[in-house]
């Protein structure tokens, strides 16, 4: 099976089971039971055969998964065996929390250039990367192969600069403004709404709280 034809919900799940099988081999676990492992990550043994049957498995009948062989094959297609070269544009709160954020180096994706607008900002450093006016954009991006582009800008920003970007060579762009954005379609584009997910504990919270008034009503009829 190509990658095309995983679904994008698998392609969702696939970091979570990175991340955990990275902290399982921190911890020096050397293999680990399907039913273990669905046990941990609260998914169900034949969902996570399922995903990983995409792939073609990687468990042995009686055996089980390989921490680390699984962890690495799924560091493979999720792309984590390269190293990316990311750079972020809008020098702000959040330009500069993911800026200094140094798990990302970890990952394989280097920030190797930082760029703003505003004159207060350039020429400063984070993490000693130097921000840069914007109008070197054109050029850093030319001479130094960026594969990725994280747009931390005001959103009436973000289109204009997320066109150049890709004229100018850029193919993926990590986008954190609230605006979409009209590329060609094989331009990779990752929308963050931190916003969507903080409805999703809004509703979460709302629904246990409903779910307990309930409880509370059925206890007072058998009360009475
Ligand atoms: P901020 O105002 O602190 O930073 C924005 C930066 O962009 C400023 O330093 C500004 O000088 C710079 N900028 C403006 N025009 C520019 C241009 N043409 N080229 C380069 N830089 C330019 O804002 P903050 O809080 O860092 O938010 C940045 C963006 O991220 C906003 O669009 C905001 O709505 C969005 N955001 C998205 C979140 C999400 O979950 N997706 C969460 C928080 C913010």
């Amino acid at each position: 099976m190509n990658d095309k034809e995983i679904s994008s919900a698998v392609v969702k799940r696939l970091p979570r089971y990175y991340r955990y099988l990275g902290e399982l081999m921190e911890k020096d676990v050397v293999r680990i039971s399907s039913k273990e492992l669905s046990e941990k990550m609260k998914v169900t043994a034949s969902q996570i055969r399922q995903d990983l049957n995409n792939f073609g498995g990687f468990g042995q009948q009686g055996y089980g998964y390989n921490v680390e062989y699984l962890y690495t094959e799924i560091g493979k297609i999720l792309g984590l065996d390269r190293h990316y070269k990311v750079i972020i544009v809008g020098a702000g709160n959040l330009g500069q929390a993911l800026a200094n954020y140094t798990d990302f180096e970890k990952r394989g994706f280097r920030v190797v250039g930082i760029f703003d607008v505003n004159p207060r900002l350039i020429g400063m450093t984070i993490r000693g990367i130097e921000v840069r006016i914007v109008d070197e954009l054109e050029t850093f991006v030319k001479e130094n192969g960026v594969d990725i582009a994280a747009l931390t800008l005001p959103k009436t920003k973000a289109p204009q600069i997320g066109s150049d970007l890709v004229k100018w060579g850029v193919r993926a762009i990590w986008n954190f403004a609230p605006t979409d954005l009209n590329l060609p379609d094989d331009v990779i584009v990752e929308n963050v709404h931190l916003a969507e997910s903080l409805m999703r504990v809004s509703y979460n919270l709302r629904n246990r709280e409903r779910e307990l008034e309930q409880e509370q009503v059925l206890a007072g009829m058998e009360e009475k």
